[in-house]
């Protein structure tokens, strides 16, 4: 449970944004040693920026101020104006970061389907751009994982590698955007280094599950970091005394991984109870880590009468969609919590 300023708790579903810094990460905040990091004098940064790498077994990494400009300042880094991106078809880069790479970067996206989020290598082979005068250049595939969406899916190690390697035959790089891959690397049970070895980039961030105030990482090679840096600077994200940001980032990484197993967990137990209850449909194949994604498919209700009803409940959710709905576990959220939101649902659905 949470509390809000008005002293009421409540049961937060509707993202792992919301999650709380931990009193290790406020202590770690007020004692951080701190210099201007833009002149690369901030040592709780660099420890960051190595930590970070070293995790996902790259040679580099570079602080940034959220996911969004993770994934915008890789896409810049590894292509040129006019040439084509290769995305999945529900992207959370292609669909809600305000198409950035099209207006900054000069890219068109090239949107491929995927059944659970990972597309099929034959797929991305094929939407790669033909060497011909007419076509635009492909200069970067990327993938989610988890993917949002999707409902929290994992791509695998392998299916990564297959990826990868349709790019490779054509010198074209992969970014992945692993907002959430420390879930993926839990759920799939395999060192978040192996996970992304064959990827030249990747971007996650520290202020989802793993419960940081902000914060993301870009990690690949040294001269990528070199030329993100420099798109990092034009975005306005060169950030001065930002070791107090770092400080938790650097907790979130050593505290707070294994533990996301946790939320896993209780949002399998959600998907279950909402499995049994009339009018829901959930593809439980979809549920692998800490979101959940529904359908809502009665008569009497909409997805929005629902989330009115939970609320008068004390329980955040949130819909977009008539029928569509999605749940997010995390920290702030306890398997008690989850017992009082199963039951709140028999209620409301049963
Ligand atoms: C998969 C994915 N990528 C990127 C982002 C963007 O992160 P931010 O909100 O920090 O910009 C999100 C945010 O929810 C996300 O789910």
């Amino acid at each position: 449970m949470l509390t809000g300023p008005d002293g009421e708790s409540y049961i937060e579903l509707r993202s792992d944004t919301f999650t709380l810094p931990t009193e290790a990460m406020r202590r770690a905040m007020a004692e951080a040693p701190v210099g201007d990091d833009v002149w690369g004098e901030d040592p709780t940064v660099a420890r960051l920026e190595a930590m970070g790498a070293q995790r996902l077994g790259k040679e580099a990494g570079l602080f940034v101020t959220s996911g969004t400009q993770a994934n915008l300042i890789s896409v810049l880094a590894h292509t040129q104006p006019g040439q084509e991106l290769i995305c999945e078809a529900r992207a959370h880069l292609y669909h809600y970061e305000q198409g950035g790479f099209a207006r900054i970067g000069g890219l068109v996206a090239r949107p491929v389907p995927s059944r659970y989020g990972a597309p099929d290598p034959d797929d991305i082979r094929a939407a790669i751009q033909p060497h011909d005068q007419h076509r635009a250049v492909t200069g970067v595939i990327t993938l989610e994982n988890t993917h949002n969406t999707h409902g929290g899916t994992c791509a695998t190690a392998d299916q990564i590698r297959a990826i990868a390697a349709v790019g490779k035959e054509q010198d074209i790089p992969l970014h992945i955007d692993g907002a959430r891959i420390f879930n993926a690397a839990i759920a799939l049970g395999v060192d978040a280094g192996e996970l992304v070895r064959e990827a030249d980039s990747v971007a996650f961030c520290f202020s989802k599950g793993l419960a940081a105030p902000v914060g993301s990482l870009v990690v690949g090679t040294q001269e990528f970091i070199a030329r993100a840096r420099r798109h990092r600077k034009i975005l306005g994200g060169g950030m001065r005394q930002a070791g107090v940001i770092a400080a938790p980032a650097i907790v979130a990484l050593e505290q707070m991984v294994d533990r996301l197993a946790e939320d896993h967990a209780t949002a399998r137990r959600l998907a279950e109870t909402l499995a049994e209850l009339p009018g829901i449909e959930i593809d439980m194949n979809t549920v692998q880590t800490n979101i959940i994604y529904f359908d809502v498919r009665r008569d009497d209700m909409l997805t929005f009468d629902l989330v009115k009803a939970l609320a008068q409940r004390k329980i955040k959710a949130a819909a977009s969609l008539p029928h569509r709905m999605r749940l997010v576990t995390h920290k702030d959220v306890s398997a008690e919590d989850i017992e009082i939101t199963c039951q709140a649902l028999r209620e409301i659905l049963g």
